[in-house]
């Protein structure tokens, strides 16, 4: 069974070449969950684990300089990488601090999460403190693999070291645990075979290079929750 190591647990901050957005192969169900939102110019945003900051930087880019990004991470590092990607936009703020422990200088109108509920012990713990994150009538995203549900040449993906690798599979129901109204909700899983952007991807997380072998990368599912009005 291929197995997913250790460098998706900080890309960006250690050094993965998991970075760019424009290259993320996952960036399209990014992209359709921000304009579901109708995400734009003023919003106040808080990206959970967000590591290097693609994700930081893409939301300073649509929100403007009158809207706020707050970069939040439990590795210190991660502050200078974000602060490094986010030198040109100065409405991004770097945090350190665990999710588990969220705690904001104001309320937000989206709270975002990727690639961070699988690390962590506690999922519904960081799902409820960003819920308590956003305003009434405020959004939070989350986007998480089912690890499992990965291919390569039809033999499953594995990711020993962290505690919920298929924590996508659950997340539809933790997002509604935390008091938060499910608006939307799906998987959805790049796939390739041979040379290209999911091979290279697949490279860089194993180490191994699939060759012609088909392969279909965990499905992220993103679910759009959103804060009851009052
Ligand atoms: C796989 S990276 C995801 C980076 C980014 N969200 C993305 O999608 O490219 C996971 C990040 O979560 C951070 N992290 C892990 N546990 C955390 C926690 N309990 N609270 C906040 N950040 C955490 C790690 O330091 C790492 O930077």
């Amino acid at each position: 069974m291929p197995s997913l190591p250790g460098p998706w647990q900080t890309p960006g901050v250690a050094g993965s070449s998991f970075t760019g957005l424009r290259d993320d192969v996952y960036r399209r169900p990014l992209a359709t969950a921000l304009e579901r939102l109708g995400l734009g110019p003023g919003w106040r945003c808080a990206d959970i684990g967000a590591g290097g900051g693609d994700v930081s930087v893409a939301l300073a880019e649509m929100v403007g300089r009158r809207g706020r990004v707050y970069a939040v991470d439990s590795d210190p590092r991660a502050r200078d990488q974000v602060a490094a990607a986010a030198s040109a936009h100065s409405q991004v703020v770097a945090i350190t601090q665990s999710g588990e422990d969220l705690q904001l200088p104001e309320p937000v109108d989206l709270a975002f999460c990727r690639f961070l509920l699988l690390h962590v012990r506690a999922p519904a713990a960081v799902i409820a403190r960003m819920a308590g994150a956003v305003r009434p009538g405020g959004w939070v995203v989350s986007q998480e693999p089912i690890t499992s549900a990965g291919r390569v040449a039809g033999a499953a993906l594995s990711m020993p070291d962290v505690p919920n690798p298929d924590v996508g599979a659950v997340l539809p129901a933790l997002v509604r645990a935390a008091g938060l109204e499910l608006a939307d909700a799906w998987a959805e899983a790049p796939a390739g075979a041979g040379a290209g952007p999911v091979a290279s991807c697949l490279a860089s997380l194993t180490g191994v290079d699939p060759g012609e072998d088909p392969v279909v990368l965990p499905p992220l599912v993103t679910v759009v929750g959103r804060r009851p009005q009052g």
